[in-house]
């Protein structure tokens, strides 16, 4: 896939939980770094490999191959108990860490999480429905410039003078202003974050100084989204958003590299949709079918483990992604899960009260009633053990015509070549498209 690329982006082109992590993985083989550059825990991809079953949150996934450095970029808002329970737990398999966290990412602090989850709450229909990792809090502090950077933590001094006017900021916003009753102790939170930054000391560098260096002397770098457009605070369905960039363009700022060293931009995009969460999604299927996806599909989240909601992939949305992000390639993932299905809807465009939309709409009251226009597409029968086989054999050719014509539909009406089609759990199950 890199080809003449230096770098390969693999961004979430719907609403998160598209398989990014099962295509990185496949990309990584051909990279020399796998960088982050937004988000934090909220994110998270399970992995199998020979049996071991690895949960990550915060490190790229790159790190079960040991020749790759993997990168936590600034842009990353950075839980350190859950980034060094990773690290543990990687360690203690044996593994050697070959990994650079960003002097300038943003720390969540135990306040944020408790107020994620109470502002979410307060908000009630307005909610995103949070992972209540303290994710929206942490980049709050960082925008309002009271945030505490990893760097931080390895000065007693700075995160001392920084941390007395934060903590007290927080106590009083949480007892006074939101009536809460807290237990938090300030300086046993402030010397476990100290113990923190030593442990994470030998891994903390300049990220964009070492991520261009090495575009520069001709590595490969896969820059890896976390998320997907929808969440996008500034693109997304604002308010149900995340509260960091989650586009392309986000690695740029998240990381320290100038647009032009982006050369490939893959959007991922699950052959149905799933959304976990709150706020309108105009393809959410109805119950049945809902259900049948979910079930198929396995959509329950990784980090919270909450039922996903399930519909039919959205064109007026997908379109939308390729212009926000730039995308040069498309990744479909999990179409096996669509085998069955009689037809099969996709929303062409939206109607609101007795206007056509073509584009997203930015206004609420739009967004929350307006209704998808279906085109129903033929399905084809459930893939044997048999097709499969032949399939990983032969590749694209192999795929049933219908199934063909379903990702020729999808790649026709964004205008973005469809390049690599996941057919399976399994990292063989990838086929690339020529
Ligand atoms: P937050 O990022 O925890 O603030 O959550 C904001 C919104 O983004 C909620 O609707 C979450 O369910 C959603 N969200 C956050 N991270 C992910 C993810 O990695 N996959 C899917 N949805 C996510
Ligand atoms: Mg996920």
């Amino acid at each position: 896939m890199f080809n003449q690329a230096r770098t390969v982006m693999v961004i979430g082109a719907q609403w998160g939980d598209e398989g990014k992590g099962k295509i990185i993985d496949y990309l990584t083989s051909e990279a020399d770094y796998v960088v982050r550059f937004q988000g934090g825990n909220n994110a998270g991809h399970t992995l199998v490999v020979d049996g071991a079953v690895y949960k990550l949150h915060l490190i790229p996934s790159g790190v079960l191959y040991p020749d790759k450095r993997v990168v936590l970029g600034n842009g990353m808002v950075i839980d350190p108990e859950v980034l060094i329970s990773e690290m543990n737990n990687f360690e203690s398999k044996g593994m050697k860490l070959n990994m650079l966290i960003s002097e300038r990412a943003h720390v969540i602090f135990p306040f944020h999480i408790i107020m994620d989850g109470m502002i979410d709450e307060y908000k009630g229909g307005l909610a995103a429905g949070t992972t209540r990792r303290g994710i929206g809090p942490a980049y709050a502090d960082k925008a309002e410039r009271s945030g505490i950077r990893i760097i931080d933590l390895m000065n007693p001094k700075i995160f001392k003078e920084k941390y007395d006017k934060l903590f007290d900021l927080k106590r009083n916003a949480l007892t006074r202003l939101y009536q809460q009753h807290i237990t938090l102790n300030k300086q046993d939170i402030y010397k476990a974050y100290l113990n923190f930054g030593k442990r994470l000391k030998p891994y903390v560098g300049d990220v964009s100084l070492e991520v261009n260096e090495a575009i520069k002397s001709g590595k490969k770098v896969l820059f890896e989204g976390a998320q997907g457009t929808m969440l996008d605070n500034d693109h997304g369905a604002y308010p149900h958003t995340t509260s960091s960039n989650t586009i392309a363009g986000a690695a740029c700022t998240g990381v320290g590299v100038g647009p032009k060293s982006i050369d490939e931009i893959i959007g991922v995009v699950k052959a149905y949709l799933s959304r976990v969460g709150s706020g309108p999604v105009p393809t959410e299927a109805n119950q049945r079918l809902g259900t049948y996806l979910r079930e198929r599909g396995q959509e329950y989240g990784t980090t919270t483990g909450r039922p996903r909601r399930c519909g039919w992939v959205d064109l007026v949305q997908l379109r939308y992604a390729c212009r926000v992000n730039g995308l040069t390639a498309l990744a479909i993932t999990k179409i096996d899960v669509l085998g069955g299905l009689k037809t099969i809807p996709v929303a062409t465009k939206y109607k609101y009260k007795n206007t056509i939309l073509h584009e997203l709409p930015a206004d609420l009251e739009i967004s929350r009633h307006c209704k998808p226009v279906y085109q129903e597409l033929p399905g084809w029968n459930n893939l044997t053990d048999k097709d499969f086989q032949d399939i990983i054999q032969k590749g694209y050719k192999a795929l049933p015509k219908k199934m063909k014509d379903y990702l020729a539909f999808i790649a026709d009406a964004t205008q973005t070549p469809i390049r690599l089609v996941s057919v399976g759990a399994e990292r063989k199950a990838t086929i690339t498209v020529d």
